[in-house]
């Protein structure tokens, strides 16, 4: 959050979302976030006890965690009339019959960052799941000059930031940008902060970097669903990862944590791809599966998957056969929810893979 530890001029925007977050302290509500935390499974506790709130903090709930809408007047009491105009002006506030909502996004503690992200169950604009949770704890504490990779609205970039000397923030989606700078301005970090609104695969980089962040698109294919481009991870879910290890500059010891899902089955997981690049590199590796779904007949994951990603009928969805024989031609029958950990030019190259036994929820939040 905000630590009002820069010297550089405040912006408009800065002033309006310190407001902003005055307010929300006064109110109780980032106490509120911070309780509860920020997942979808933690979203549907507030929701439960919203009613027992009070009446201005539990109008706050609603518009800014629930996207629902409130009366105008209890919106600018928490927001500001000036930080309402500037969402309405950004696409993200709607206004009509005397209310206002924020229809697409939420706000969120994201590990002591406050943040809008998008609204629960929202793959597309403004992503935020359990792996950016559990990639986000991986940042933890970062410093010198750090490396954002599909920042999205900014949420590891902000914990990146919060202690680091600088953060270089890459992001394809131009659209994200507006709610990106509001996040940065409501953290007290947009001047350590250069965002650059391109393709990772196409974006230079002049410096190595000492941490670096990698969520990338990663649902596999398997070379069977033409997936929307938000969510491909190409055939093995590492076609995006692949592409930013092989030409991001990692400094002497410099670190890189990235998100994964990895197909594999009981015995191992298939990341010889990894394996090979990290002997080149004299990277020392770990990959630490958290959670796995089973991929067959049944896969509640795929169907689940299919439906919300390519649309099929909640009732009719079926693994297709394609995908049956793909994943019996590649002795695949679960996919593993990994975070991978490297480190540059150890002394030592290691490849580890924590466990492949896995108990617990996905990352264990
Ligand atoms: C899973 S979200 C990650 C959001 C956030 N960093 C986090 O950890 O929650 C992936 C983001 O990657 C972006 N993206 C996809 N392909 C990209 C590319 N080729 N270059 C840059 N960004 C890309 C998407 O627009 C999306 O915002």
């Amino acid at each position: 959050m905000r630590s009002g530890g820069d010297a550089s001029p405040l912006s408009a925007l800065d002033v309006t979302a310190t407001e902003f977050l005055r307010n929300l302290t006064r109110l109780g509500l980032v106490n509120l976030l911070r309780a509860y935390g920020t997942s979808g499974l933690r979203k549907d506790a507030i929701a439960r006890d919203r009613a027992t709130l009070c009446p201005d903090l539990s109008e706050a709930v609603d518009l800014l965690c629930l996207s629902q809408p409130v009366p105008e007047a209890a919106a600018v009491a928490v927001l500001t009339e000036p930080m309402l105009e500037h969402m309405v002006d950004i696409g993200v506030a709607a206004t009509g019959d005397e209310t206002v909502q924020l229809p697409g996004i939420r706000l969120v503690d994201h590990l002591g960052s406050i943040l809008f992200v998008a609204a629960s169950q929202n793959n597309g604009y403004g992503y935020y799941g359990r792996d950016s949770i559990g990639l986000g704890r991986q940042l933890l504490g970062a410093g010198g000059r750090c490396l954002d990779l599909c920042c999205s609205t900014g949420c590891q970039t902000a914990v990146l930031a919060a202690t680091a000397e600088s953060v270089v923030s890459v992001e394809i989606d131009a659209s994200l940008a507006p709610l990106f700078e509001l996040n940065m301005c409501l953290n007290g970090v947009r001047s350590r902060v250069e965002p650059r609104w391109s393709d990772v695969r196409e974006v230079e980089f002049d410096e190595p970097f000492d941490v670096v962040a990698v969520n990338a698109p990663m649902m596999p294919t398997f070379g069977v669903f033409d997936l929307p481009w938000l969510v491909d991870g190409g055939v093995d879910g590492a076609g995006l990862l692949k592409g930013i290890l092989g030409r991001v500059p990692l400094a002497a010891n410099g670190r890189l944590m990235a998100t994964s899902m990895i197909p594999g089955n009981a015995a191992e997981l298939q990341i010889d791809w990894l394996r090979g690049l990290a002997a080149d590199r004299g990277w020392s590796v770990t990959v630490m599966p958290t959670d796995h779904e089973p991929l067959n007949a049944d896969s509640a994951f795929v169907k689940a998957s299919m439906v919300r990603l390519l649309g099929a009928p909640t009732d009719t969805a079926e693994v297709p056969d394609e995908l049956l024989d793909a994943w019996a031609k590649a002795a695949i029958d679960r996919l593993y929810f990994s975070l991978i950990h490297i480190t540059a030019d150890c002394d030592d190259s290691t490849f580890r893979i924590v466990s492949t036994e896995l108990q617990g929820e996905r990352y264990s939040l």
